[in-house]
């Protein structure tokens, strides 16, 4: 046994100790980050991997703003791979493969098609995928009936212009622009169709120019994945559909099992970054890296939803935790991340000055209209449901995956919970949310003097508090409105 002296220590614990700054104003700050070797954030803010934090909508509104969403895995790999689709689909500059129709299926079925994939328009090919025209929602709409074949209503092959796969969004937004036309196919010398443009996509890429994208101009997104061999399958599902990076989603990531894993899954998928965790210790991070972790996940029980220290008496409080991990990470070059107990941009900015690369936020996105988490209203107010993945009901909807029989009340019984169930306040939208926190941040750099986040590490002086430095910290002697 060991008893270490020093006393570790949390969020609440410390205060950033205000520094001569040359910063005249906060949008002055760069927040951008590397959230791992290769790929680049522009703010640094992650989105759990929680059933009631991260599926597809929650996953591109992140990475619209700038950050990143890791998918949760509680779900089937077809449906997991399903949600990478939609994310990658969301908004690219190119659409790889464009929803087709054949020349003879009618106009009412073309109409249904566009409104069930929330689209403006279909390439009609032949079976051999080669261009027979378009077909667009205004065609539909003007077609004078449902049941002519879609040949007559579309715009056809000799009237389209087109262009090669290698198009680059300039000269596309040009040639949409001096055509004033929608959509520009891709084809290769056969005439098959490659690939589409459209200005719908071209216009959504003003709307978010900090967006976090792959070298196709798709939003990029992580998905997480478990220690089990069957993972192996779940990644590849994910990573045909262009899942950007991998996240070995283990509760106890210092362990056999998870070292493994992570090499198994640098063997199997070597070009795929690959997030390790979760640890909270320097030779966790160490035996990670060695494994062949790009970036390490640091918290264990830190969680909002968290019980993990109260039934098995480990952890270690989060900005300790974070602090030694980092001097680790950064000696190897590995960023770090932390994940888990930060309630405020306050809480960020010190999580980035202990070293950390990056943010994982479960419970301040819990609340958002794109989680995925059960709104519900008690006494008047709106909230939504956020549960921890080792709770007792997110134990027991794993165990359902797969059964068609009711679960016996032993089955419940079983559970020994590491997560509780609970409710969060409605928060309105994540773009709004990420607005005040990186807003907090950048005001927090300046209160540094730092312009970027490595400048921050540097610079970065902590303060430990008493409780009644606490209380001074917060509003006190007032009645807050
Ligand atoms: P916040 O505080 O942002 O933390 O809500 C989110 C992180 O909490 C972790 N997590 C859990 N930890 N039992 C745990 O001990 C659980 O049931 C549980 N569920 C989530 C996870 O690291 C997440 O990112």
């Amino acid at each position: 046994m060991k008893l270490r002296a020093e006393t570790g220590l949390t969020f609440d614990d410390v205060l950033l100790v205000p520094k001569h700054s040359d910063v005249t104003s906060r949008s002055a700050v760069d927040t951008s980050t590397e959230l791992m070797p290769g790929i680049r954030l522009a703010i640094p803010i992650i989105s759990a991997n929680m059933d009631t934090v991260t599926e597809a909508p929650m996953a591109i509104a992140m990475a619209q703003a700038g950050g990143i969403g890791i998918l949760h895995r509680f779900m089937s790999v077809e449906e997991q791979a399903a949600q990478v689709r939609q994310v990658k689909r969301s908004e690219s500059f190119i659409v790889e493969h464009p929803h087709t129709i054949s020349p003879r299926a009618l106009v009412g079925e073309a109409r249904q098609r566009m409104r069930q994939e929330g689209i403006g328009g279909l390439v009609v090919t032949t079976e051999d995928n080669r261009l027979l025209g378009i077909i667009t929602t205004r065609d539909v709409l003007l077609a004078p009936d449902d049941a002519l074949p879609v040949e007559v209503a579309m715009t056809p092959r000799e009237r389209l212009l087109v262009a090669t796969q290698d198009e680059r969004w300039e000269s596309a937004r040009q040639i949409l622009y001096e055509n004033r036309i929608e959509k520009l196919p891709l084809v290769d010398a056969q005439d098959r169709v490659v690939g589409l443009i459209t200005s719908r996509d071209i216009i959504k890429l003003h709307d978010h120019p900090q967006a976090t994208k792959d070298a196709k101009g798709r939003l990029r997104v992580g998905v997480a994945v478990g220690a089990h061999p069957e993972d192996v399958e779940r990644a590849a599902a994910c990573i045909q559909e262009g899942a950007d990076l991998l996240v070995l989603d283990v509760a106890h990531g210092h362990a056999d099992h998870a070292l493994e894993m992570i090499q198994r899954l640098k063997r199997e998928f070597p070009g795929i970054p690959l997030i390790g965790g979760n640890v909270a210790t320097p030779e966790g991070v160490r035996d990670m890296h060695a494994a062949g972790a790009d970036a390490v996940k640091v918290g264990v029980g830190a969680g909002s939803i968290c019980i993990t220290r109260i039934i098995t008496g480990f952890g270690v409080p989060q900005l300790s935790a974070v602090l030694e991990c980092a001097r680790e990470g950064q000696r190897l070059g590995v960023p770090i991340i932390a994940d888990g107990g930060i309630r405020t941009s306050g809480d960020i900015t010190k999580a980035l000055a202990a070293g950390a690369s990056t943010v994982m936020l479960g419970n301040l996105l819990a609340g958002t209209d794109e989680s995925p988490g059960v709104a519900v209203v008690r006494q008047g107010r709106r909230y939504k449901i956020v549960r921890g993945m080792a709770s007792l009901t997110a134990n027991m909807a794993r165990k359902r995956v797969g059964l068609d029989e009711e679960l016996s009340p032993n089955d419940w019984e079983q559970v020994v919970p590491e997560g509780v169930e609970a409710m969060v306040p409605y928060r309105g939208k994540v773009a709004d949310i990420l607005y005040q926190l990186v807003g907090g941040l950048r005001s927090g750099l300046s209160y540094a003097g730092a312009h970027t986040i490595p400048e921050l590490w540097e610079r970065a002086e902590f303060i430990r508090i008493t409780p009644a430095g606490q209380r001074e910290s917060a509003p006190h002697d007032v009645n807050v409105m």
